[in-house]
Parts: C-alpha cells; sequence; structure tokens
C-alpha cells in the first residue's frame, strides 16, 4: 500500500533516505543558472543537480571532461541563490578528485564553501575510496555515480549500456554496497540494465537514482535540457521529452526577427 506523501518544506539527504523507506520516488534534474533552478525548484523537483554536463549543454563541449571547478562554483553559486527547497548535489569535475584524497577534500570544500551548495557527486567505486572517506570523514554529504560514468568516456569508447556482463555487473554490486558502507547519501546508476539496477536498489539502504536504469530504483534524474526539448541531437531511449522547447524557441525568436524587421516592434504601446 502507497503512504501518504509527506510534505517537505527543505529537502536533506536524511529526507531522501526517508523518501526511500516510505516507497515515495525521487525526482531530480539538473540545473546550471539562477532563473532555470528557480522554475525546477518551483516545480517541487526534490535534487537539483549541477551537473558537469554543464561542459555539454552549457559550454558546448562533446564531453563533461574540460569543465573546470570555477566553472562548476560559478553555476552552482547561481543555482544557490534562486532555490529554496530542493536538495543541491554538485559534481566535482573530473580531475579534481582522482588523483588523492587531499585533492578531493580541497575541491569539495571550494564547492561547498563559495558555492553554498549542500552535497557533492562523484564517479566511480572502489578506485576512488580514499577520496570519498576524506570527504564523509570531513562532513561533506557525497553522492556516488556508476555505471556509465561519463567522465570515462575514453576508456570506455562509448556511451553504451554498462555491466551487461556478469563480470561488471558484479563490480557494480559490489561498488554500491562500498559507498553505502563509505558514508555516500546516494547513488546515481547510468545507463544499466533495469533488472541490475533493482537488484542494487534492493541491496542497498540508500536511495539509487537512475537514468537509463529502469523503474526498479527509488529515483529518476534526467538532464533538464534534454527531457525540455532543446537537445534534438541527442535521443537516447531512456529519455522522454516533455516540451518541444527547441521548436517553441525558434518560433519565437523567428517571429521577434520578423517584427524587428518589418517594424512590428516596438509599437506605439511599447514606447515612452
Ligand atoms: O552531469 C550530469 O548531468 C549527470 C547526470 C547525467 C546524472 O551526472
Amino acid at each position: 500500500m502507497s503512504q501518504a506523501k509527506k510534505n517537505y518544506s527543505r529537502i536533506t539527504t536524511a529526507s531522501l533516505l526517508e523518501m526511500k523507506s516510505n516507497k515515495e520516488k525521487i525526482a531530480m534534474l539538473t540545473a546550471y543558472d539562477y532563473t532555470m533552478a528557480g522554475l525546477v525548484d518551483q516545480a517541487g523537483v526534490d535534487v537539483i543537480l549541477v551537473g558537469d554536463s554543464a561542459s555539454n549543454v552549457m559550454a558546448g563541449h562533446e564531453t563533461t571532461l574540460p569543465v573546470t571547478l570555477d566553472q562548476m562554483i560559478y553555476h552552482a553559486s547561481s543555482v544557490v541563490r534562486a532555490v529554496k527547497r530542493a536538495l543541491i548535489v554538485v559534481d566535482l569535475p573530473f580531475g579534481t578528485y582522482q588523483s588523492d584524497s587531499k585533492e578531493a577534500l580541497r575541491s569539495a570544500i571550494r564547492i561547498m564553501k563559495e558555492s553554498g551548495a549542500h552535497a557533492v557527486k562523484v564517479e566511480g567505486g572502489e578506485q576512488i575510496k580514499p577520496s570519498i572517506e576524506r570527504l564523509v570523514e570531513a562532513g561533506i554529504p557525497v553522492m556516488g555515480h556508476l555505471g556509465l560514468t561519463p567522465q570515462s568516456i575514453y576508456k570506455f569508447g562509448t556511451y553504451t549500456v554498462r555491466a551487461r556482463e556478469e563480470q561488471e555487473a558484479e563490480q557494480l554490486l559490489k561498488d554500491a554496497i562500498l559507498l553505502e558502507k563509505l558514508g555516500c547519501f546516494g547513488i546515481v546508476l547510468e545507463k544499466i540494465p533495469a533488472t541490475l539496477a533493482q537488484k542494487v536498489a534492493e541491496t542497498v539502504r540508500i536511495p539509487m537514482i537512475g537514468i537509463g536504469a529502469g523503474p526498479g530504483v527509488d529515483g529518476q534524474v534526467l538532464v533538464l535540457h534534454d527531457m525540455l526539448g532543446m537537445t534534438k541531437e541527442f535521443s537516447p531511449r531512456f529519455l522522454r521529452r516533455y516540451l518541444d522547447l527547441d521548436r517553441l524557441i525558434r518560433e519565437a525568436v523567428g517571429e521577434y526577427t520578423k517584427d524587428v524587421k518589418n517594424k512590428n516592434f516596438p509599437n506605439d504601446q511599447e514606447k515612452y
């Protein structure tokens, strides 16, 4: 039987755990700027991820690798100024936490202090254990990310589904158990078979947030620009588009341009 949905005035990592135990699904979306983050927050999303997908959708890079710590702090600060309810998680960018745990701590402290965000997200399992330990010890809430981890795209060579093979699936489950043990408050599972994602979600106590991981997890995340239909060239099976914003923006800008050219804008009421 489904429980009555609790009204949270402010989402914390504890609220997410509570949602999982109450079987309430967690809604998470990315945002990178003040205006969009305010809209997303007011619409009731639980978690806002200032994702390193900013590298793709904000800056136009092919991968998430080029985005810098300073750029992530800029995006995160803009989001923090707009958000009243959602938990704000910020991606630690590539190269700011993998080499050693001291550097990971320095990077995460900069994000927390300079942006005012609530948590950080890191990609990987066993191989970044010392960094996660150090962050958790310092009191920084950490979210994991397993499966297709875009910061490792040059190792994978493709954005295809991960952990189809038994060995990789077993390692992923082990990593999820490890991340829970290390004190992570949740994990993003990206592009893995739905049966595996469900098994992981049933095995660990912390929430599993899926993207291309099927319905058997504790919540879902999408990149905002993808679900609003602004990124037409990106069409994976898991992406549901809720709006055709690409078309709407082109039409609006086209109308405006026509009005300016035809001297229809501004009119008598639109001048001083
Ligand atoms: O950077 C990002 O947007 C992400 C999501 C795809 C989960 O990590």
